[in-house]
């Protein structure tokens, strides 16, 4: 059974830890240097709370995809990509919800529509992929050279913010992710330019990059 099926998808956003994981997405998407009308994928997009971000980056003729596994987080996200009232600053980019495998060639090639994407964010994703080796070479082949890249992922806390690990492995286990996967260093390696962050006592991890 999936466990981002409808009641976690209903719970999400309230539930996820948004105060402790909210900086990872907005620092990973900042740094991407986003420009107005550019292609974004959003691999295991969840409820879309990357999506007002992304949106705001690429504006009116921008592009966002969001990839996930799971039916009743992409509804969810649906209601995110709901076309923006004037007040909401997203800007009114395309968002297209494709539901399928991130690991999987077939449907990233769907996604992209025959595109390729100038950039691709993985938030609290890649943790939870059996090979997130594989993930990243599936997703190459729809990257344009050049594109950037940002893996935010969980690590275990550390220094004096190591109390908290147990809450952050249990945190981790009840998202199905694996908090030793450090699925970012399967990636940085092939990208120029990487800068990387560390926050919330180590949990929290950015990478951000250009695909060479
Ligand atoms: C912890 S949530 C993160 C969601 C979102 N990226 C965020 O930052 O809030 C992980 C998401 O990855 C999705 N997921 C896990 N494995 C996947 C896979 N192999 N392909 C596509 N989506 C996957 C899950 O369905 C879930 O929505």
């Amino acid at each position: 059974m999936d466990r981002y099926g409808a009641l976690t998808a209903r719970t999400y956003d309230l539930l996820s830890g948004e105060p402790v994981y909210a900086v990872g997405r907005h620092l990973g998407i900042r740094a991407l240097g986003l420009s107005p009308g550019q292609r974004v994928l959003d691999v295991g997009c969840g409820t879309g709370l990357n999506l007002p971000l992304l949106l705001r980056e690429v504006g009116p003729s921008g592009h966002v995809v969001g990839v996930d596994r799971s039916a009743a987080m992409l509804d969810a996200a649906r209601r995110k990509a709901a076309p923006p009232g004037p007040a909401d600053g997203s800007g009114g980019g395309t968002v297209r919800l494709v539901q399928g495998d991130m690991a999987d060639e077939g449907v990233l090639r769907a996604a992209a529509g025959g595109q390729p994407f100038d950039a691709v964010v993985a938030t609290y994703a890649l943790s939870l992929a059996p090979d997130p080796s594989r993930v990243w070479r599936a997703l190459t082949t729809v990257l344009a050279p050049g594109a950037g890249v940002a893996v935010v992922d969980m690590a275990r806390p550390t220094g004096i913010a190591a109390w908290a690990a147990p809450l952050a492995r249990l945190a981790c286990w009840l998202g199905g992710a694996d908090i030793d996967a450090h699925a970012w260093t399967v990636v940085q390696p092939e990208l120029e330019a990487a800068r990387s962050w560390s926050r919330r006592g180590g949990h929290v991890r950015v990478v951000v990059g250009t695909w060479r």
